[in-house]
Order: structure tokens, then C-alpha cells, then sequence
């Protein structure tokens, strides 16, 4: 039986290997559900796994780090329910099986390409800023990659909480930071200084996706007592141009810090991968999903969406992520 239709990267390369093919309808086993997909995110992990150097991604895999969809059947889960989940891989097809106990309900008020663009970015972003670092003693932060992904979903919570920003952009995309509420800051300038002297002296906490060397400069962007919370080596990866060798070598090449050094600049280091997060906490991740989906059906949280496509396009997403030139998260529709 064909009823489904999925993506698949069965080797390593370019956004030429995400193929769209026919498959088999998934069968949900105990504890599972089935779920007809309405949106799934393409995010820079998916070029990443396209690489070939996502841990524990292996190939031939199907895409897709979350689903939005209705639930057809499978356990504890009323059919017709409409539900997020975390899902690393898989949500890049018409229909996907998930755990039925890492589904959140979705509001109805929340359209479905929003609650999509809101789980992984949304709950990187609010657990990275609720449970990494105090969020009510962060009166003013630093963004790294503002008008991407994460990025865009930081800035808009900084707006919620009151809490002023500083947001990392390159070009054009310092406009849409500005208008976003935050205080553009310009790539190709010293960040570190832009930030002190626009902040008198620095912030609270600094989220830093960049990595590698890329830490220093985030670290000397904060007052004393601030926080930097690292959660992505996107600069040492390289982006479409990743070597798996070169990469891993640039991951290593990150600065080292004593505890020492760190009591006595009075700053702190986090780190944040949201799979651990989620392993250690599953009730927060659920917690936090629904805390963000009730945010959005306020309308106190919207996501920014860089583009729609169908599923067949997904190919398309995939080297728009690349071109990284419009703001926000890319969602496909299967
Ligand atoms: N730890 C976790 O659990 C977790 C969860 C989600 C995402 N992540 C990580 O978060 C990072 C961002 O992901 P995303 O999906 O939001 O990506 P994204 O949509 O591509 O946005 C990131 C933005 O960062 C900027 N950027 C790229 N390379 C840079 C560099 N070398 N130096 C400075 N800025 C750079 C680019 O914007 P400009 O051109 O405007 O500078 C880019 O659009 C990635 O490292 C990803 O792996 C981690």
C-alpha cells in the first residue's frame, strides 16, 4: 500500500539528495499515533543530518525535526486531535508516526505553520531563556543569528518579557531586527564592542549558535554576572560548505576556560541541546510546548515564516536555507 508520501536523504550532499518518493502507510505500535501532517520545519540540524554529521542520524533518513498534523489513530489520543511534537526526523511526510506521550495539543487558535516554526525554535528558545539562565534577572541579552530560526523566536520572547536586545545580523537583516523591537547589531563589526557600548558595559546573557571561536567574542559582550548559553556550532560547521573533518576539528578548537578564570570574571557558561533537555525533563517539554502554543493562541508569540512550500519542495527549502536570506523559519506543508 502507497498512501504515504515522504522525504528521503539516502546519501550525503546538497539539497539535491532530499528526494520526494511514495511509501508504505506507517503502522503506530503501543504508545504510538498515527498523525496526518499538516507543517514540518526545515532548520539548519537538517543540514546538518544531510551532511552526514548529526550524531545518531544515520542513512536513509526522512527530515522533519517536528510535526504539526491531526491524529488518524494509535493510542490514548483522540483521532481528529490536533497535535505538536518533537520528532528529530520524520516529520517531512504526509503521515508520521509519533509517541503518543511527546504529543502536545494545539490550540485552535494557533494555525498550523505557526505551532510548526514554534516547536523546535520555540522551545530551544524559551527553555534557553526560562531554564538556563533566570529569565527575571535578564534585563538585557545578546542575540547571535537574530533574523534566523531560533533567533527571531528569542527576539520576540524578549519582547514579551520586557527584556532589551541586542540581535546579531548581517546586511539587509538588521532591518528586520529593528523592526522586531530589538537593537540591531552588525556581523561584520566588533560585535563585543558594539554590544558594550550600546549596553553600558554589557548584557545579561548571551545565546550564542555560532560556537567555536565565536564564544570569546560573546563572552566579552557580558557585564559581570551575566550568563552566556552556547547551543549550536553553525559558524565552525560551515553551513552547505561543511567538511565532516574540518568540522570536527573547528568544534574542538573551542576556547577552553578554568573555573578559576570563570569564578573570577563572575560570568557563567551553559550549555543547551534540546534532545538532552527533553530526555531529562519530559514534563517539561511538555510544559514548555504548551506554555509557548498558549503564548501563540494569545497572540503574544509569533513566529516570523520565511516560506511556505509543499512537501514536494522540499528540495527548494533546503537551498533556500542555505541562501539564508529571509528572516524566519521555512515550513513545509505536505
Ligand atoms: N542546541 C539545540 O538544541 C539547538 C536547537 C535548535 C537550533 N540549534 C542551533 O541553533 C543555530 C541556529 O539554528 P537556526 O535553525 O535558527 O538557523 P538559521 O535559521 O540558519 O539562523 C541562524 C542565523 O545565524 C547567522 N549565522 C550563520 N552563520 C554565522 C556565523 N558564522 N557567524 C555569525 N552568524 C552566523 C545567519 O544570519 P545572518 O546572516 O543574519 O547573520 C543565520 O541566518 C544552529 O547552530 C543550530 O544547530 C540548536
Amino acid at each position: 500500500m502507497t498512501a504515504n508520501r515522504i522525504a528521503i536523504v539516502r546519501r550525503a550532499g546538497g539539497p539535491e539528495r532530499v528526494e520526494v518518493i511514495d511509501a508504505a502507510t506507517p503502522v503506530p505500535r503501543a504508545g504510538d499515533v498515527l498523525i496526518a501532517v499538516e507543517a514540518t520545519g526545515v532548520a539548519f540540524a537538517d543540514v546538518v543530518m544531510r551532511k552526514g554529521v548529526y550524531p545518531g542520524v544515520g542513512f536513509p533518513f526522512t527530515p522533519g525535526y517536528e510535526v504539526v498534523g491531526r491524529v488518524v489513530s494509535g493510542d490514548g489520543i483522540a483521532p481528529g486531535t490536533r497535535v505538536a511534537a518533537l520528532t528529530v526526523t520524520g516529520g517531512a511526510a504526509r503521515l508520521a508516526v509519533v509517541p503518543a506521550a511527546d504529543c502536545v495539543a494545539v490550540p485552535d487558535a494557533v494555525p498550523s505553520v505557526q505551532a510548526a516554526a514554534l516547536v523546535l525554535n520555540g522551545l530551544t528558545a524559551w527553555q534557553m531563556l526560562t531554564r538556563c539562565v533566570a529569565q527575571p534577572s535578564v534585563e538585557t541579552m545578546l542575540v547571535w543569528g537574530a533574523a534566523g530560526g531560533v533567533g527571531s523566536v528569542l527576539l520576540a520572547l524578549g519582547r514579551h518579557f520586557g527584556i532589551r536586545t541586542f540581535g546579531v545580523a548581517s546586511g539587509s537583516r538588521q532591518d528586520f531586527v529593528r523592526q522586531r523591537g530589538a537593537t540591531p547589531i552588525d556581523r561584520a563589526g566588533d560585535v563585543a564592542a558594539q554590544v558594550r557600548a550600546a549596553s553600558d558595559g554589557g548584557v545579561d546573557a548571551a545565546f550564542d549558535g555560532v560556537g567555536g571561536p565565536n564564544v570569546r567574542i560573546s563572552e566579552a559582550a557580558l557585564r559581570p554576572g551575566g550568563c552566556l548559553v552556547m547551543f549550536g556550532f553553525q559558524g565552525a560547521l560551515g553551513g552547505e560548505r561543511l567538511n565532516p573533518l574540518k568540522a570536527a576539528a573547528a568544534v574542538l578548537r573551542s576556547p577552553r576556560r578554568s573555573a578559576q578564570a570563570q569564578f573570577l570574571a563572575g560570568t557563567g557558561r551553559r550549555g543547551y541541546l534540546i534532545g538532552q533537555w527533553k530526555d531529562a525533563h519530559p514534563a517539561f517539554y511538555r510544559d514548555d510546548l504548551a506554555a509557548i502554543l498558549a503564548l501563540a493562541a494569545e497572540g503574544r508569540l509569533v513566529a516570523d515564516i520565511a516560506a511556505e512550500l509543499p512537501l514536494d519542495r522540499i528540495a527548494d527549502a533546503h537551498r533556500m536555507m542555505a541562501a539564508g536570506t529571509q528572516p524566519g523559519k521555512i515550513v513545509i506543508r505536505p
